[in-house]
C-alpha cells in the first residue's frame, strides 16, 4: 500500500515535471526588438514631461489596432489585464493616446515607422504658442500680448499632435521602423492574440526605459548636490550645448566697441522631437541656420570693400548661432545674461595677452533674426516681423522702418516678394525676444516664410526633413535670402548700395542642404572633417536636438561642432606656414582659432585655418544661479536612464502559472523529505566508515 502510494506520486511529479519542462522551452523564448528610439523624461521647475517606464520594465499583452475605430473599442472596453497597444505610427495622435492612457492599464505603446510609411498632413507636438512664458511677452511684461493672446503662432488645421510634447505619458513609448521586427511583432499578435476571446498563453510585451529622475528639475537638482557628495550618479542634467559667434572684423580688447555699432545676424541651431536620436529641424531650424552660413561668406567676399569705406569704421557684424532656443530660449537668454555681466564673449582676464573686445547690449545697433525660411512657391513670399512694445519709441520705429525699406528693396531685386507682418501682432518665437526683454532700444526684425501663423507643417517634430521639402527650390530661394540680407548688411554698414552682383552661392548652399538634410557625409562636411576622420562620418543627418553638456569648454554636439568647422571655413583664412602639429591656437590668444581641416583639394595632408569663430556657453542662466524654480529663464533638464530594452515573449496564463509554483512546491518538499529519509539512513545507504585508522 505503502509503495502504490509512493510510485503513483511519483509518476505524477514526473508527468507535471515533463509537461512543465516541455511547455518551459517555448514559454522562454523572448525576442528582441528594436529600442533605440524612444520617448524620454524632461523636467522643468515643475513638471516632469515625456516618458518612462518601471524599474522592472513593463510588461502588457499585446494588441495590435490598425485604426482609429479599433482604438476606440479598446478604450471603449478595456483589456482586463495590462496590455501593450502596437500601431502605425499615423495613430499617434493626442486624442487616441489620450483615451489611451486613461484605461489605466495600458503599459506602453509601439509605433511602427517603416521606412515606406509617408509624413502624416499635418503634425508638430509642440505648444501652439511654443516657449510662452519665457520670451518678450509674458503677464509681468507685456500683458497685452502674452503668451499668444492675440494670436497663436503654431496653429496648424488638424494637428492632431499638438502638445504631445509637454505629456506626461507615465509609459514608455518606442518607435519600431525595423521591418523584420515590425513583422515578427505582427506574426506573434497572430499567432498567439488574434481572437475575440483572449485565451492564455499570450504574446507579450516587455519594454524597459527607465528614468532615474522625477517630479521637477528643483527636484533632481537637489539630490543631485546631495549625491554629488557620496559620488553616486546625478539623475539629471540641464539642456545645454554651445552657441556659435563670429564677428566680420576682428575685435580687440584694446579697443572698446562704440555704441549702437554692430549689427547682429542671428538664425538657431536646434530643434526637438519626442523622440531620442531625432530632431531633423529641416524647415523649424536648418533653412535659418543655412542661409546665416551663405550670409557669412558672402560677407567673408566683401570684407575688404566694406573695410575701405570710411563710414563703416567702427561698425562690425557679428553672426550669433544660438543653441537650446527651443527649450525656452536656452542659447539667447545665455547670452544677454553674459552681455549683461561683462562676460560676452569670453571673461577678459589681464593674464591674457590677446582677447576679444567685451559686447554689451548697448553696442547692437540692429537685430536681423532668420526664422523659418521655406516659402511653398515662387515667387517666394516672405514676412518682416516687428515688435510693436519697442516701436513705440520714436527712434526705434524710425529705425526699424529704415531697416525694412532697405531689406524690401533688396529682396525686391532678387525676385522675392516681401511684405511686413501686421503691426500689431507681436513678434513670433525669435531669440530677438531675448534681447527685447532687457533691451527695448534694438531696432530689430525677424525674417520668416510665414505671416499670422507658421506654414510649417511638422514644427519641432519627427517628420520635419527634407522629403517634405522641395530642396531644389529652397536651394534657389535661400541663395536669394541671402543675397538680399548681405545687400542689407552692406547698406547698412557703408551707406551704400552694393553695386554688383555677389558670387553665386547657390553651389554653396545646396551643399550646405545636402549636409543638413540628407548626407552628413557630404562633400563640404569631408573638407572641414579632421582629414583622419572623414572615413567615419556617417550618411543620415545629424540630429539637432541640444541635447546635456557633455563637459569642458571646447566639447560640444557633432552637429554644433561640424557649424563651427564650416563658419570658421567659410569665413577664415588658410595659415600656409603651420603644419598639423603647429595648427592650435595658443592660451594667450583668444582672438584667432586655427583649426585642422582636410580642405577641398585633394592629395594634400590638410589645410590649417585661421578665424575668429568661437563657442560660447549655451546653458540657461537658471543654472549659472541656481534658480531651479526659475520663471524668467529655462529650467528644462534631462533625466538620466537606464540602457532601454523591448522584448516579445510567450506568456503563459495565471492558471498555469500557479500550476507552476504549486509543481515546484510538491518537488521541493519532496526533496526535504527524501534528503531526511537519505540522511537518516545514511550510515546504511553508504556504509559509512570512520576516516581514522586507515
Ligand atoms: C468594435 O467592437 C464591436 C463590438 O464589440 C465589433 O462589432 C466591431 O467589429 C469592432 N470593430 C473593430 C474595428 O474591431
Ligand atoms: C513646465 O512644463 C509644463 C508642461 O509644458 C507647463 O505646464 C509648465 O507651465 C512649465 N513650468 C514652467 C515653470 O515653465
Ligand atoms: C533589422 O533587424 C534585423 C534583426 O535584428 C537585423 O539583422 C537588421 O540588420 C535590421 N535592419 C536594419 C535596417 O537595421
Ligand atoms: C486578425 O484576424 C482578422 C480576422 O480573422 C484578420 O482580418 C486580421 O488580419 C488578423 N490580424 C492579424 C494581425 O493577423
Ligand atoms: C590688440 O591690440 C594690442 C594693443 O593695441 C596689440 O598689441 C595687438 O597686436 C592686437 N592684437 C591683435 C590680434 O590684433
Ligand atoms: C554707451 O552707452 C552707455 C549706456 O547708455 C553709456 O553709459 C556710455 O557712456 C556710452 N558710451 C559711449 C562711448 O558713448
Ligand atoms: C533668384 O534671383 C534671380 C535673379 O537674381 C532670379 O532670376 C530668380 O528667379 C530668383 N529665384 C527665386 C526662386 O526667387
Ligand atoms: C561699383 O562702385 C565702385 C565705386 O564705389 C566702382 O569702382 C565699381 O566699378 C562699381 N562696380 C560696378 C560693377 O559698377
Ligand atoms: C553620401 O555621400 C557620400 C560621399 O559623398 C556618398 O559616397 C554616399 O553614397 C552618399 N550616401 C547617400 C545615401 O546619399
Ligand atoms: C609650424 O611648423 C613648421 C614645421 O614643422 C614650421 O616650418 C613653421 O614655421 C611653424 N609655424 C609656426 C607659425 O610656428
Ligand atoms: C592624387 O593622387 C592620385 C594617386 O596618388 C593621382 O592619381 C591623382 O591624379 C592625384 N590627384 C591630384 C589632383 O593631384
Amino acid at each position: 500500500m505503502k509503495e502504490l502510494i509512493v510510485h503513483s506520486l511519483a509518476l505524477f511529479v514526473t508527468i507535471q515535471i515533463q509537461w512543465v519542462l516541455a511547455d518551459r522551452t517555448s514559454l522562454k523564448i523572448y525576442k528582441n526588438i528594436q529600442s533605440d528610439i524612444f520617448c524620454f523624461r524632461r523636467l522643468n521647475a515643475t513638471h516632469q514631461i515625456g516618458c518612462a517606464s518601471h524599474s522592472g520594465g513593463n510588461v502588457g499583452v499585446l494588441y495590435l489596432v490598425e485604426d482609429d475605430e479599433e482604438v476606440m473599442n479598446i478604450t471603449a472596453h478595456p483589456p482586463p489585464m495590462p496590455y501593450v497597444v502596437g500601431m502605425p505610427i499615423a495613430l499617434f495622435k493626442m486624442k487616441n493616446m489620450k483615451d489611451l492612457k486613461q484605461t489605466g492599464n495600458i503599459r506602453g505603446v509601439l509605433l511602427f515607422k517603416p521606412a515606406t510609411s509617408k509624413a502624416l498632413k499635418n503634425f508638430s507636438p509642440d505648444q501652439s504658442c511654443p516657449n510662452r512664458n519665457f520670451g518678450f511677452y509674458t503677464e509681468k511684461m507685456n500683458v497685452e500680448y502674452a503668451a499668444c493672446k492675440k494670436k497663436e503662432w503654431n496653429n496648424l488645421q488638424g494637428n492632431d499632435a499638438l502638445g504631445m510634447m509637454f505629456e506626461d505619458w507615465g509609459m514608455p513609448i518606442f518607435i519600431i521602423t525595423n521591418k523584420t521586427h515590425i513583422k515578427s511583432i505582427k506574426k506573434c499578435y497572430s499567432d498567439f492574440n488574434n481572437d475575440t476571446e483572449k485565451s492564455w498563453p499570450l504574446c507579450s510585451v516587455q519594454m524597459s526605459s527607465v528614468m532615474l529622475a522625477a517630479k521637477d528639475s528643483d527636484t533632481c537638482m537637489r539630490r543631485n548636490k546631495l549625491i554629488s557628495n557620496l559620488n553616486e550618479v546625478k539623475t539629471c542634467d540641464p539642456l545645454s550645448d554651445k552657441n556659435i559667434v563670429n564677428t566680420l572684423f576682428p575685435t580687440n580688447k584694446s579697443e572698446e566697441i562704440a555704441n549702437r555699432s554692430l549689427i547682429v545676424v542671428s538664425a538657431r541651431l536646434d530643434a526637438f522631437s519626442m523622440f531620442d536620436k531625432l530632431a531633423p529641424g529641416a524647415h523649424s531650424t536648418v533653412t535659418g541656420l543655412v542661409t546665416l552660413l551663405s550670409v557669412a561668406k558672402n560677407m567673408d567676399s566683401l570684407r575688404k570693400r566694406i573695410s575701405e569705406k570710411e563710414e563703416a569704421k567702427d561698425k562690425n557684424v557679428l553672426f550669433i548661432i544660438f543653441n537650446g532656443e527651443a527649450f525656452d530660449y536656452i542659447g539667447s537668454s545665455r547670452v544677454v545674461f553674459d552681455m549683461q555681466k561683462g562676460l560676452f564673449p569670453v571673461r577678459i582676464l589681464d593674464g591674457i595677452k590677446y582677447q576679444p573686445s567685451l559686447i554689451n547690449l548697448n553696442h547692437i545697433s540692429h537685430f536681423i533674426e532668420l526664422s523659418q525660411l521655406a516659402p511653398p512657391q515662387i515667387p517666394a513670399s516672405l514676412f518682416l516681423h516687428t515688435d510693436p512694445v519697442s516701436a513705440k519709441t520714436a527712434d526705434v520705429s524710425k529705425k526699424v522702418t529704415e531697416l525694412v525699406d532697405i531689406l524690401k528693396s533688396e529682396a525686391e531685386a532678387v525676385g522675392l516678394d516681401v511684405s511686413v507682418a501686421p503691426k500689431d501682432l507681436p513678434l513670433p518665437p525669435a531669440s530677438f525676444q531675448s534681447f527685447l526683454k532687457h533691451d527695448k532700444s534694438i531696432p530689430g526684425i525677424v525674417i520668416a516664410d510665414h505671416d499670422k501663423e507658421f506654414i510649417n507643417k511638422y514644427y519641432n517634430s519627427i517628420f520635419d526633413t527634407s522629403e517634405t521639402l522641395s530642396v531644389t527650390l529652397l536651394t534657389q530661394v535661400l541663395t536669394n535670402i541671402s543675397t538680399a540680407v548681405s545687400g542689407t548688411l552692406y547698406q547698412l554698414l557703408t551707406k551704400e548700395k552694393l553695386n554688383e552682383t555677389l558670387d553665386s552661392t547657390e553651389n554653396l548652399v545646396s551643399g550646405l542642404l545636402e549636409c543638413y538634410l540628407q548626407n552628413a557625409s557630404c562633400p563640404l562636411f569631408r573638407q572641414i572633417a579632421d582629414p583622419d576622420m572623414t572615413e567615419r562620418l556617417r550618411v543620415e543627418p545629424y540630429p539637432l536636438y541640444v541635447s546635456v553638456d557633455s563637459g569642458g569648454h571646447t566639447k560640444a554636439n557633432p552637429i554644433t561642432l561640424y557649424t563651427r568647422y564650416l563658419l570658421a571655413y567659410l569665413t577664415g583664412q588658410q595659415e600656409q606656414d603651420r603644419d598639423r602639429k603647429n595648427c592650435t591656437g595658443s592660451v594667450q590668444n583668444q582672438i584667432y582659432h586655427y583649426d585642422w581641416m582636410a580642405g577641398s583639394e585633394e592629395n594634400t595632408t590638410g589645410v590649417c585655418i585661421k578665424s575668429t569663430v568661437m563657442y560660447t556657453i549655451a546653458q540657461s542662466p537658471a543654472y549659472v544661479l541656481n534658480e531651479w524654480k526659475s520663471t524668467e529663464y529655462s529650467t528644462w533638464t534631462e533625466s538620466v536612464w537606464l540602457e532601454t530594452t523591448a522584448r516579445i515573449f510567450v506568456q503563459p496564463g495565471k492558471t498555469q502559472e500557479a500550476l507552476t509554483l504549486v509543481t515546484g512546491f510538491v518537488i521541493f518538499f519532496l526533496s526535504i523529505v527524501s534528503v531526511y529519509f537519505i540522511n537518516d539512513r545514511a550510515s546504511i545507504i553508504f556504509n559509512t566508515r570512520p576516516l581514522v585508522g586507515c
